[in-house]
């Protein structure tokens, strides 16, 4: 089975200013990229001309676009619209979902899904008091089932892949201000990562955070292009070439095979 090569990005806001370099960043990475996985913030206010501007870009692309929403594509209260658009528009986004592809024979699943906030030890929402409140973390845990049911669901796959907009880990966070990360993920998406332990999460929204991270061994990226200083990065997984379990610390490429390159962004913009 042969290598399978993604080509992520996050945050990257589309709007009619961005529309030509969207376009020329996809048709620029198709030919080295199996499957574009984009993870949220596809518009910078959530509406219909927003996201055509990606219909537009990714249209006449060879290779699948996957993708989840991020909280700004919800901020016109019109999500469902928006993926149903993007969806007839050719893309894949997932919602509480999974999608796998046949690559060369390789099972490739993506679980997808947006996340939430919740936050940190230290700084977390707990599920007490008004009921506002409590439907927040009720939301945050509706998120959490839906990343344990997909990842049980494609456990056979040879490359399990996750997708999300917000953290589940406070290691890609650094570089954040530490006042708001409560609203930028939460360690309860980490639960069902650290069981399951798909191949490679991905995740956005931390615009001013940190790369690289792990949950429990399971290499964790923030692809925000804020962070990556690029259109997209270009990741490389082997089929059932799995973490090592007991291993404490992430290996970025040849100790793990899991990604081809451990170089880092050079500075944040
Ligand atoms: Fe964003
Ligand atoms: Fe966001």
């Amino acid at each position: 089975m042969r290598t399978i090569r993604i080509a992520a990005a996050g945050d990257i806001h589309c709007s009619k200013d961005t529309c030509e370099h969207i376009a020329a960043a996809f048709a620029r990475h198709q030919d080295e990229a199996d499957l574009f996985l984009l993870a949220g913030d596809l518009t910078t206010h959530g509406e219909a001309e927003q996201a055509q501007v990606l219909i537009d870009a990714v249209r006449d692309l060879r290779t699948p676009v996957v993708a989840v929403l991020g909280n700004h594509d919800h901020h016109a209260g019109k999500g469902g619209e928006l993926a149903t658009m993007l969806r007839h528009g050719g893309m894949t986004v997932l919602d509480r979902g999974t999608a796998t592809f046949d690559i060369d024979g390789v099972s490739v699943a993506v679980v997808g899904t947006k996340g939430f906030v919740g936050g940190f030890p230290g700084s977390a929402l707990p599920d007490f008091g008004e009921p506002l409140l409590r439907r927040v973390y009720a939301e945050t845990s509706a998120e959490v089932d839906a990343i344990d049911e997909g990842l049980r669901a494609v456990a056979g796959a040879d490359v399990r892949i996750l997708l999300l907009h917000y953290s589940p880990t406070m290691e890609t966070l650094q570089g954040e201000p530490e006042g708001i990360w409560t609203f930028l993920g939460s360690h309860r998406l980490a639960g069902p990562i650290a069981e399951h332990r798909p191949d490679l999460v991905l995740h956005g929204h931390a615009h001013s955070g940190s790369f690289a991270g792990h949950v429990g061994g399971v290499p964790v990226f923030n692809v925000a292009v804020h962070v990556m200083n690029r259109d997209f990065w270009n990741f490389e997984v082997e089929p059932h070439a799995r973490v090592d379990l007991d291993r404490a610390e992430v290996r970025l490429d040849e100790e793990t095979g899991l990604v081809s390159s451990s170089e880092q962004p050079a500075s944040r913009s």
